[in-house]
């Protein structure tokens, strides 16, 4: 059995520990250092939030026999982007958003230019994690820990699916299906594509394992996508922890506005059927990961 809600919330809080462990503190032995308002800013934005990319990656991991201290370490590094991708998805420049997971977003609490720092600084502590020794005593596997995410945040993923996410507010024609799924694949897929292979990194699985895996997550990650743009079209903000009823009137490119509710609704399932049946090589010790998939399709937050 894979009891999934107890393994979401001892994923959560064991990443919320790494996290805070890892974090530099504004105030050490009373002290309060001249950077506090970054460090307190950074707290801020990686707090709360449902980990679901760290629990992609310890998950992953596990299933490949790798030590839980190198794997939670791994999904801090992964939930460290994350949050510097919502601290500026949030920013007035961006989407212009005051609420996130449940409270003032970064820039509301603190200001514009903190959140800016405090994305900035919370991007490259995500390395800083993966290049420590604490993370795995193989330098060679560090090294792809760090190309992998790398790759996965940078102009060929997250960031460059923002930009496309972006321009197409701005686009007089509307995109294509085809150039929605490449935006949502880079804005979104990418980084839950490489928890995966980094939980696959980690653990050293083999290279068809490691397809498996990757596979699975390139739909499930575009499966996710079209769940937050449903959740925005007909979702509760109280249980989204943020606004809704955005993306239309921000003319955003999205699954929803192209095939409608019906219509996304259903890509999304068989998407979700297409990530599972991905994992049919690694057998009954992915359930987890299928049961993930099923989880995130009919989500509320
Ligand atoms: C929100 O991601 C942004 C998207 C890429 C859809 P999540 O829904 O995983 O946000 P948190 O981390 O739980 O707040
Ligand atoms: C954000 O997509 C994806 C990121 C890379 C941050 P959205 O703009 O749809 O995410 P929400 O709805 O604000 O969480
Ligand atoms: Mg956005
Ligand atoms: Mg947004
Ligand atoms: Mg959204």
């Amino acid at each position: 059995m894979t009891d999934l809600p107890a393994r979401l919330a001892e994923n959560a809080r064991a990443v919320a520990a790494a996290l805070d462990t890892l974090l530099p503190r504004a105030e050490v032995d009373g002290v309060r250092c001249a950077e506090g308002r970054l460090l307190d800013a950074m707290r801020y934005g990686s707090e709360g939030g449902k980990r679901l990319r760290a629990f992609l990656a310890v998950e992953t991991a596990t299933l490949f026999g790798t030590e839980r201290s190198h794997a939670l370490r791994v999904g801090a590094a992964i939930e460290c982007i994350h949050a510097y991708s919502l601290v500026h998805d949030d920013l007035p420049s961006m989407d212009d958003d005051d609420t996130r997971r449940g409270r003032p977003t970064t820039h509301v609490a603190f200001d514009e230019a903190t959140a800016i720092l405090a994305g900035d600084a919370l991007q490259t502590m995500a390395f800083a994690i993966l290049a420590d020794e604490a993370t795995h005593e193989n330098p060679f596997i560090r090294c792809q820990l760090v190309a992998c995410l790398a790759k996965a945040s940078g102009a060929r993923g997250m960031v460059g699916g923002q930009m496309i996410d972006i321009e197409a507010e701005r686009a007089d024609a509307p995109l294509s299906l085809a150039e929605i799924s490449r935006l949502q694949r880079m804005k979104t897929g990418a980084l839950i594509e490489a928890s995966c292979s980094m939980g696959a990194i980690l653990g050293q699985a083999s290279a068809a394992s490691r397809r498996a895996v990757e596979f699975y997550a390139r739909d499930f990650g575009l499966a996710f996508q079209i769940r937050d743009d449903l959740l925005d079209a007909t979702g509760d903000a109280a249980a989204v922890g943020k606004a809704v009823a955005k993306d239309a009137d921000a003319g955003k490119a999205t699954f929803v506005d192209l095939l409608g509710i019906d219509g996304a609704t259903d890509r999304a399932a068989l998407l979700t059927e297409q990530a599972k049946a991905h994992l049919k090589p690694l057998g009954a010790r992915a359930d987890i990961l299928r049961a993930l998939a099923d989880h995130a399709l009919t989500r509320a937050s």
